[in-house]
């Protein structure tokens, strides 16, 4: 089975319009996390698992008019969408697998990946491609979530139900919604240095467009949920009613915690190095790792 069976998450409109909200959501934290590295102009830099963009803009703004960004996404409706509107040169969208990405080995400053672990799973085999790419001393960087703060108060019990749901169908599907927690161990085990985290944790209204996250995924998560027989469409159907009726409450909603890590691949004279040359995206041997 391909990695692209295995997503628990739907790729239709209303699951990219999701992404759309999320990226959004979290872009001034994003943007914290590019600025602590910091992303420096002239880096070659990549986003694998894309989405729909909003990182690798981001990146573009930092890596000025010399550098480059590709991003990776193998939701090829999503890039086809997505490829007219992307029109600078310095933005490279590529169809292909995060955790195979057959771009050249130590060719890149900085390569970044979030919400990827949560719910592909593979966390050990997503960083092993993201040193692969890195150059000696150039930077990884992930954002991972951790569903312990996830709070609708008003909710209760439904609410209870409704996350454990949501952390099984990662699961389901080889997933981890939890994988911000596993990102220090995970990293302790790799030839990285000064490794930095972040927790960010936000309160927002229950009026917020992204205070409806679960409700998305209530939908997306459905079909995963059916197959694998953790819940029907009568309990799904109820839940959802009760989130809707608890969103209409004051009380807000807590996020899940964005875990933020970056750290930087070994120095060049403890590690096997590829030749760097200009481009990562020269046809054939940049494709040959
Ligand atoms: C939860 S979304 C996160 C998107 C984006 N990183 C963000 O934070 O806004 C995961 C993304 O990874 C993509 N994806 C899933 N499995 C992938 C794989 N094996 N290779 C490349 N992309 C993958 C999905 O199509 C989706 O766009």
């Amino acid at each position: 089975m391909t990695a692209a069976l295995d997503y628990p998450l739907q790729r239709d409109a209303a699951e990219h319009a999701r992404l759309q909200t999320q990226a959004a959501f979290w872009s001034t934290d994003a943007a914290a996390l590019f600025d602590s590295v910091p992303v420096a102009p002239g880096w070659q830099v990549a986003d694998l698992g894309c989405g729909t963009l909003h990182v690798a803009q981001a990146l573009l703004d930092r890596v000025g008019s010399a550098g480059r960004v590709i991003a990776i996404d193998n939701d090829a409706a999503l890039l086809q969408r997505l490829r007219s509107d992307a029109v600078d040169s310095r933005l490279h969208l590529e169809c292909g697998d995060a955790f195979d990405s057959r771009l050249r080995a130590h060719s890149l400053d900085a390569v970044h990946a979030r919400f990827m672990a949560a719910p592909c799973g593979r966390l050990d085999a997503l960083l092993a491609e993201v040193l692969r790419l890195l150059r000696p001393g150039g930077w990884l960087m992930l954002q991972e979530p951790q569903a312990d703060s996830w709070a609708i108060p008003a909710a209760g019990e439904a609410w209870t139900r409704l996350k454990q749901l949501i952390r099984a169908g990662f699961e389901a599907r080889g997933g981890d919604f939890d994988a911000g927690a596993k990102l220090p161990s995970a990293l302790a085990r790799l030839p990285v240095s000064a490794v930095r985290m972040r927790q960010v944790v936000h309160t927002l209204p229950s009026t917020h467009p992204y205070a409806r996250l679960p409700l998305d995924f209530a939908r997306s998560l459905r079909p995963v949920w059916r197959a694998s027989h953790l819940a029907d469409d009568s309990e799904i159907d109820g839940l959802v009613g009760a989130i809707e009726r608890a969103l209409t409450r004051p009380g807000g909603v807590t996020t899940f915690t964005l875990v933020q890590a970056w750290a930087k691949a070994q120095a060049a004279s403890s590690m096997p190095i590829t030749r760097r040359t200009s481009s990562v995206l020269d046809p054939g041997p940049a494709h040959a790792s």
